[in-house]
């Protein structure tokens, strides 16, 4: 069967490009599968999508906490973690208008199994943790991205509101993705480009894998995919 995913019209050149500069960084990108369960699954999408903005802001709690001596990786982290926190408000506020109850749900195997790659000795430490919050930052752009077009036209009732949340969320994720890669860069004073290699391989196949779970970062649903 053929299929074309639908194109979204409405970004501006700069995100087109930016978004293009995030394809090539992550290599894969999400199977139409997990879109596909994606739009059919809004609330169990954004349940996670709450608790993944509200890990980002830990995530970024946590290397201010770790690194306090590096005064700018503190200062681009605060700021960063109340971006998340805003986020995780204006998600709380889509799912209140939907009726949706946040409530606690185990988390995807995605964060969890990248972070098990993070090496234990410094500085390759931080490096790794600011290489892997690198990944997550830009695969929810890229999923994000993904998903404004299918929310707009797959032959289901459009759902423009949650539409423009989500493309409004491109810039942002964009930006929080390069902090990560450059205060990684300023701090390795080498080529990360072979460890960026590794991670990226175990990246892909979290994306691309089948997964039990169907959360924000998961692979293509399993009973679908079988
Ligand atoms: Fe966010
Ligand atoms: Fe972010």
């Amino acid at each position: 069967m053929s299929y074309h995913a639908p194109q979204d019209q409405a970004l501006s050149a700069q995100l087109l490009s930016m978004l293009a500069d995030i394809k090539v960084f992550l290599g894969v990108s999400t199977p139409t599968l997990w879109l596909q369960t994606a739009v059919n699954n809004l609330e169990a999408l954004l349940v996670d999508h709450a608790q993944c903005e509200k890990k980002a802001a830990s995530a970024a709690m946590q290397l201010m906490f770790r690194y306090p001596q590096d005064a700018e990786l503190c200062r681009r982290m605060s700021k960063l973690a109340r971006e998340e926190l805003r986020h995780f408000e204006q998600v709380a506020a889509h799912m209140q208008a939907r009726q949706i109850v946040d409530r606690q749900q185990t988390a995807s195997r995605y964060a969890s199994s990248l972070k098990t790659h993070i090496r234990k000795d410094e500085p390759h430490r931080l490096i790794d943790a600011l290489l892997v919050g690198a990944f997550i930052e830009a695969r929810s752009c890229e999923r994000f991205a993904a998903l404004v077009p299918w929310l707009v036209d797959t032959g289901r009732p459009a759902d423009l509101e949650l539409a423009d949340f989500y493309r409004g969320l491109l810039a942002s994720e964009g930006r929080h993705f390069k902090h990560y890669i450059e205060l990684a860069e300023a701090r390795a004073g080498y080529s990360l480009e072979a460890r960026l290699a590794e991670l990226r391989a175990v990246e892909n196949t979290l994306v691309i894998a089948p997964d039990e779970t169907f959360r924000f970062h998961s692979g293509p649903p399993l009973l679908l995919a079988g």
